[in-house]
């Protein structure tokens, strides 16, 4: 038996609608298509203000863009992280505090990390790992004490939910100052690469566009409020081809039933590793499951090898991540040697275990026998 980390999957309808959008002659980015799925996020998840991008690494480079980070400005975010999300803060000039991640969550720890705020900080990045939300309310108050930007990296958390002290819920995604998604192949909605920049600010929703669109204001234009477009701002090409926005649409049509399998898929795992002595995910009271990974903890890295190891000669392919940023090669010799021991913790013995949509409940039967 051979069960790969992940596989794609197709709901059948992406060349129909890649087939509409060459019939349409205008495959370049920013059409009928993008349009279509921004639409659907306005719809679904109330998000009145988004932009498709090429990746969450683009959304979150826009992101630092809008927030004008210059050199010398702080942005406090986990190191338990992918390297996009400190990337795109480092390529405008800001320097990188990183916090330790809870000891229960490989997200931030909240308890802990006020004390990282100088009067330098300009932002904190909120990565909600594994799709679940980081404590928003914690975070929202220290920005609105320190006159902090809050970005949400929600790469994982389509379709996650944060639930408030008042009983009150919001999509995450939908409460920082600035949002980033993913669509990238491992995400649950995919696109190959892909992704999605919420503009939750409104004072941002100009300026975002021109981003957008290689610093323009060709969106105008093809609005018709100017006669011409020219040079206006700093900006990339970050707006993704009407193909790619053709897919995601495909995907996003069935999002329901994506999320309803791998729900299922996940809660079998967890179901059968109850009663094992493996540490499995510690969900926050105020977060909702999007099933974008099963992973356990192992008591350390030989462990973990052993286990990887053992599952390999079974055919079952699992995944690790990430290493700790402030030890990278790269930022190691820029971070203020603070230990980061529970970011360690999970970076040497979280475990991914296979989780897409086509794995059968039968192929988490046999995952799980073989790791226990
Ligand atoms: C937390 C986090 N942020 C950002 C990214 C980058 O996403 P993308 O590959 O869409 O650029 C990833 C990728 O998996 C991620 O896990």
């Amino acid at each position: 038996m051979q069960i790969p980390f992940n596989k794609p999957y197709y709901t059948g309808n992406e060349n129909d609608y890649m087939a509409q959008v060459m019939a349409n002659g205008k495959i370049s980015g920013g059409g009928e298509f993008t349009t279509r799925c921004q639409d659907f996020f306005k719809t679904k998840y109330g998000f009145n203000n988004s932009l498709l991008t090429n990746s969450c690494t683009a959304a979150l480079e826009m992101a630092a863009i809008l927030i004008d980070i210059k050199p010398g400005d702080e942005v406090i975010m986990p190191s338990y992280t992918f390297v996009s999300t400190a990337n795109a803060f480092v390529l405008r000039g800001a320097k990188i505090v990183f916090a330790d991640s809870s000891p229960l969550h490989p997200n931030l720890d909240t308890e802990t990390m006020e004390g990282l705020i100088t009067p330098k900080t300009k932002a904190i990045v909120a990565v909600h790992y594994a799709g679940n939300a980081c404590n928003m309310e914690t975070l929202l108050a220290m920005a609105n004490k320190h006159n902090l930007y809050i970005i949400e990296d929600a790469a994982q958390a389509i379709d996650g939910y944060y639930t408030f002290k008042d009983g009150s819920c919001k999509p995450l995604g939908s409460i920082g100052h600035l949002a980033a998604f993913s669509f990238h192949d491992t995400k649950n909605i995919i696109s190959g690469e892909g992704g999605l920049l919420v503009i939750n600010d409104e004072k941002f929703i100009e300026r975002a566009e021109i981003i957008w669109e290689k610093g323009t204001d060709r969106s105008k234009f093809i609005r018709g409020e100017t006669t011409s477009y020219g040079w206006v701002d700093l900006g990339s090409s970050f707006l993704p081809s009407e193909l790619t926005a053709a897919f995601l649409l495909a995907q996003l049509a069935q999002l329901e039933k994506i999320q309803n399998k791998r729900l299922s898929i996940w809660n079998h795992y967890n179901n059968l590793f109850a009663n094992s002595n493996f540490e499995t995910p510690n969900i926050p009271i105020y977060s909702s499951n999007n099933a974008q990974m099963y992973y356990i903890v192992l008591n350390d890295i030989e462990r973990r090898n052993h286990i990887i190891e053992h599952c390999k000669k079974a055919g079952i392919n699992t995944a690790f991540h990430y290493l700790p940023l402030h030890q990278s090669k790269y930022y190691n010799s820029q971070h203020d040697g603070r230990d980061l021991s529970n970011c360690t913790r999970f970076a040497n013995s979280l475990l991914r275990l296979p989780l897409y949509y086509d794995l059968g409940l039968e192929d988490v039967e046999y995952v799980v026998k073989t790791i226990i």
